[in-house]
């Protein structure tokens, strides 16, 4: 069993003389075959680099990861994905601000009941929740909550379960196998580490939902 320092690195053995870190492929396009569509075919789609990417965070996190743009396209990803009129959402009122307003200004004009809960304090009712969003350790107050029972109580309840994991990363934290569904990140914070990318990922447990 290799440690999470040495799977994060990448998981493919390379050939004497390969890099070790395939460099970024920053083509928009690519060869195409007259028979077949290859892997990649047009960048918005998918690219090496992404791959490589999503491939070294899916190990660390133990599932299926797609990249984002940024953490807050990531996060109203997940955040929309079963809010339908009539339902509600659970998210922790001392998380990061612009997911409230998230679902304050764009899931509530659309008739879902926002429901939110200091996060190191006792939860409200999951009754009708489609998701329950976790924010733990919480930005920026550092507040924590207990991942595996609220899991538990939220799948009772029939909601899914999204762990904002920024503060954490995947090597201080693993949401998917305390219960949660979904890892929600802003990468542009300590898993990237230098400043200088704006990027986020939703890795998710169940490889139906994560298509
Ligand atoms: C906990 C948390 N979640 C989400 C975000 C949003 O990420 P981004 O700025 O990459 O869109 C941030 C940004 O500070 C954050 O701290």
């Amino acid at each position: 069993m290799t440690g999470d320092g040495t799977r994060c690195v990448g998981q493919a053995a390379g050939a004497p003389g390969d890099p070790v870190h395939p460099g970024p492929v920053l083509s928009s396009t690519f060869h195409l075959a007259p028979e077949e569509l290859p892997e990649y075919f047009y960048g918005r789609a998918g690219n090496p680099t992404w791959s490589a990417y999503e491939a070294a965070i899916g190990e660390l996190e133990g599932g299926e990861c797609v990249a984002f743009a940024s953490g807050m396209a990531a996060l109203s990803t997940v955040m929309r994905l079963r809010a339908r009129p009539g339902t509600a959402v659970v998210l922790p009122s001392d998380g990061y601000y612009i997911s409230r307003l998230v679902a304050s200004e764009e899931l509530a004009p659309m008739g879902v009941e926002v429901r939110e809960f200091a996060t190191a304090g006792s939860p409200p009712s999951f009754a009708g929740a489609t998701l329950v969003l976790l924010e733990t350790p919480s930005n920026p107050g550092l507040e924590v909550c207990d991942i595996r029972a609220l899991a538990e109580a939220a799948h009772a309840a029939g909601a899914l379960v999204a762990v904002d994991n920024t503060t954490a990363t995947p090597l201080g934290q693993k949401p998917l196998p305390l219960g949660a569904d979904f890892v929600v990140s802003s990468d542009t914070k300590a898993i990237s580490g230098h400043g200088d990318v704006l990027l986020g990922h939703v890795t998710c447990a169940d490889p139906v939902l994560a298509a």
